[in-house]
């Protein structure tokens, strides 16, 4: 699918491009968990607190770790029986923009996907009513869930809409892509702005990785060589579900390696090395997978409108939780 013809369009038919790639300006948070800074707050502390794994030695944030772009830098992140899992932990960088969880789409929203590895015996083997218990025992907690769920104070659907507001905040910052796309020429290297033109031209990237957040959230097999049949374990019969996976948003990759989902590519080149090939043939693979011929400059150029989503490193501040 060609969006955009490179050199030969004109600037109106930039700025149209361009436009479908602006940032939001509000987060969208749902009516039933408005935000609120101390609710997004306790969602923090709860996001970094090994207290809600069984052993007590695992938080979200043993796997989502803000250093790596609320990812880990290995291919299976290793839980709480210590082995790797199957699949790579995804970011939650931008999931307030996603509506359906895991690489999969197996969970509806947030507060669903978040008792997912609470309780996975593979993840943080977690049981609620201990859970419970142990914040419950804890003052400064019990007193934040009081005053946050009148009437209810720790419950398992409060320790769940708190962690999904707090993750609803994690947002990526502002790249030289954003800068360049709101008008600042000088903000994004020609190398980088060839490459976007690549990116929704020639390459066909954009048939799937569309919007600010560069994802459509649909499921796409690519023709990889995997056994893991991905989305067909929840739509066995829909023809191209099989060996389907999310696609991800492409922000702040740098900090994201490896990628893929199960982590099978090491860096960006290796990625745009697999798009040249097509994807093994397959009845089940996407239509838009087709081989691709690069030029070594072409190439060159899309890495580096890859490179350009990334923003500077911000810093996260580690909550001190209460005892
Ligand atoms: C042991 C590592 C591990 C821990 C601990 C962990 N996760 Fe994950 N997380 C993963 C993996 C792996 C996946 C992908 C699983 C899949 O798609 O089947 C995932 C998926 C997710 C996703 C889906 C993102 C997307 O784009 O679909 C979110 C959100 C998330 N985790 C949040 C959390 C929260 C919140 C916690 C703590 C309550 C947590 N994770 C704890 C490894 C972990
Ligand atoms: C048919 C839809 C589709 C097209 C076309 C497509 N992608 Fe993807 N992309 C995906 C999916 C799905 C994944 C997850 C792959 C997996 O299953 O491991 C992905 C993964 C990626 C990743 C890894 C991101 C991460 O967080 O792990 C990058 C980078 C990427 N694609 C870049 C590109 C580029 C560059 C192009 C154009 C050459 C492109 N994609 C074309 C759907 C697509």
């Amino acid at each position: 699918m060609v969006l955009y013809a490179g050199d030969g369009a004109t600037s109106a038919e930039l700025d149209d491009l361009k436009a479908r790639y602006k940032r939001p300006t509000a987060i969208p948070f749902p009516e039933a968990a408005p935000y609120s800074p101390q609710l997004a707050t306790l969602g923090k502390m709860l996001f970094f607190d090994p207290r809600l794994s069984g052993k007590q030695n695992l938080s979200c944030a043993s796997c989502h770790n803000p250093s790596f772009g609320f990812e880990v830098p290995v291919a299976g992140a290793i839980g709480a029986t210590n082995t790797p899992l199957g699949r790579k932990a995804p970011t939650v960088l931008n999931a307030a923009w996603i509506p359906t969880l895991f690489w999969d789409g197996r969970a509806p929203d947030l507060e669903t996907q978040a008792m997912g590895p609470i309780t996975a015996d593979a993840e943080m083997d977690g049981k609620f009513p201990e859970i419970i218990a142990r914040l419950k025992g804890t003052p400064e907690y019990a007193a934040w869930f009081a005053k946050l769920f009148p009437g209810k104070g720790v419950t398992q659907e409060a320790i769940l809409t708190a962690i999904a507001t707090y993750e609803r905040t994690v947002v990526s910052g502002w790249a030289p892509f954003d800068r360049w796309v709101d008008g600042d020429e000088a903000a994004m290297a020609p190398a980088a702005q060839r490459g976007f033109a690549l990116f929704n031209g020639k390459a066909g990237c954009a048939g799937c990785h569309t919007g600010w957040n560069f994802t459509d959230n649909q499921f796409h097999d690519l023709g990889l060589p995997t056994k893991d049949i991905g989305r067909a374990a929840f739509e066995p019969d829909a023809p191209l579900a099989r060996h389907a996976f999310k696609t991800p948003g492409l922000r702040n990759l740098t900090y994201r390696a490896p990628f893929g989902h199960a982590g099978q590519f090491a860096n960006l080149e290796s990625i745009v090395d697999f798009y040249e090939t097509g994807g093994i043939v397959r009845p089940s693979k996407s239509p838009l997978m087709k081989p691709l011929r690069l030029a070594p400059e072409e190439r060159a150029d899309l890495i580096a409108v890859l490179r350009s989503l990334t923003a500077e490193q911000t810093r996260t501040a580690l909550p001190n939780l209460p005892n």
